[in-house]
């Protein structure tokens, strides 16, 4: 099938290189100067795997990049809209970029396609794109609008993308319903089929319920500190039940990302408009908020007075396998130590050009792990990268000034790590 997928950012370029993949042609769109870095430079962003799967289906022919949304309109059977829905600063999801696109798309139109939302969207999005379609598509064409939502998580996105557990189609046409199950069937998950507004909603309402899963095993990990219990094997006795499952039981310093903190503001907005107070989610991002706090005062109680202290931090991305930092507890928590007057020596496998940007010369940043260990009174963990959960302890003993190691994702043993000589404070263990 010929398709154009507009916005090249994470979900964008995923289902660009995954459809071009699939044996589709793909035509990705964005602003000029974001295509230039693409066809030039690099993608912009790190995704395992990504980059050379891009690449691969530029050389084959199967995907172009262009600025022009009317070359990708004209070409293209079924459009996915993957635009940034930024937050607003009232938590609301700033929808322009996609009403920008629509009215593009609808100028452009002669004949009949179909418009899939898939950036993440407030719910009725799709009754705004269908009025703006039809307002500035002035010639009448034919056209259908659904909402794919995505659920890929960044890091391991081209998996996710290709080996989802459900594909959502919300459809209001025949149609539209046999163009979406054309291409989305061959990826051999459960399609659930429903109308717009509901598909819409599944998108916050998962995202939403991770989160809270989150906020709850965190919860539950201050309880179990307080009596001194394990929440980890807490998490692995709940988890079990397969009504409840294991997954996003991991207790830490809470959620971080593009989408959870963002997602989490929006619904709880767009349920507000609706004349519902959703209390539940406001205590998810209190909690949330309340876990980077807790974090910054462990390394305090180890420490005494953080003023002039030196802090190693290991992990700067919202989590591991990306270069993303927005929203990332792991700024949020170096940003506290500092205004506590410690002086942070920061380290991240892949996303240190982007925290300098935001933390500039707050912090020093060093190449790994023993480097940012060297004199360091504490070393505190805040992204489970993989080389974080086998460290060298005696290596690091031995460049630290004092063995005190504060675990905001509890990756190491508490036992190894005490046996090495170490002070150890975890979440909730
Ligand atoms: C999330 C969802 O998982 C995807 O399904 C969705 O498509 C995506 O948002 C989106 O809306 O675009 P993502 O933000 O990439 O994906 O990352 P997650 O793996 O969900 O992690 C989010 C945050 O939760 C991270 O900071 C992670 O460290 C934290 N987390 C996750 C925990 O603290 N504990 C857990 O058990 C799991």
């Amino acid at each position: 099938m010929d398709l154009a997928v507009i916005g090249a950012g994470h979900v964008g370029l995923v289902t660009s290189a995954c459809f071009a993949q699939m044996g589709h042609r793909v035509i990705g769109v964005d602003k000029e100067h974001k295509v230039t870095q693409l066809r030039e430079v690099d993608l912009g962003l790190y995704e395992p795997g990504l980059e050379e799967m891009v690449r691969r289906q530029q050389k084959e022919g199967r995907l172009i990049f262009t600025s022009s949304i009317g070359e990708a309109v004209k070409a293209s059977q079924v459009i996915f809209i993957t635009v940034g829905t930024p937050s607003n600063p009232d938590g609301s999801a700033d929808v322009s970029s996609v009403e920008e696109v629509a009215q593009l798309i609808a100028r452009h139109l002669e004949e009949y396609r179909l418009i899939v939302e898939k950036s993440t969207v407030p719910v009725r999005t799709g009754e705004w794109l269908k009025r703006t379609l039809r307002l500035y598509n002035t010639r009448g064409v034919e056209f259908d609008v659904a909402s794919v939502p995505e659920f890929l998580r960044e890091g391991s996105a081209i998996k996710d993308f290709l080996h989802p557990d459900r594909v959502v189609l919300g459809v209001e046409s025949p149609r539209a319903e046999r163009l979406l199950r054309e291409l989305f069937g061959p990826l051999g998950a459960p399609l659930v089929v429903t109308d717009i507004r509901s598909a819409e909603l599944i998108k916050h309402a998962s995202n939403c319920f991770l989160a809270m899963k989150i906020s709850y095993i965190n919860t539950i990990a201050s309880i179990a500190e307080k009596v001194g219990a394990d929440v980890d094997l807490i998490a692995r006795g709940v988890g079990l039940d397969h009504r409840i499952g294991q997954e996003f039981l991991q207790a830490g310093i809470g959620y971080g990302g593009s989408c959870f903190p963002k997602d989490v503001a929006a619904f709880i907005r767009i349920t507000e408009e609706l004349g519902y107070d959703f209390r539940l989610l406001k205590e998810v991002e209190e909690i949330n908020r309340g876990q980077r706090l807790r974090l910054v005062r462990k390394v305090k109680e180890a420490l005494w007075v953080l003023r002039n202290k030196e802090v190693a931090v290991l992990g700067l991305a919202f989590k591991p396998n990306t270069d993303d930092i927005r929203d990332s507890p792991s700024i949020g928590v170096v940003q506290l130590l500092v205004a506590e007057g410690a002086r942070v020596r920061a380290t991240d496998p892949v996303a240190i050009k982007n925290a300098r940007q935001v933390l500039g010369e707050s912090v020093r940043f060093c190449q790994d792990p023993y480097e940012a260990a060297e004199g360091a009174h504490a070393l505190v963990i805040v992204t489970d990268w993989d080389e974080y959960k086998d460290l060298d302890l005696a290596r690091l003993k031995a460049v630290m000034a004092i063995p005190v190691i504060v675990d905001g994702r509890n990756v190491l043993e508490p036992q190894v790590v005490r046996a090495a000589g170490f002070e150890y404070y975890g979440v909730g263990r």
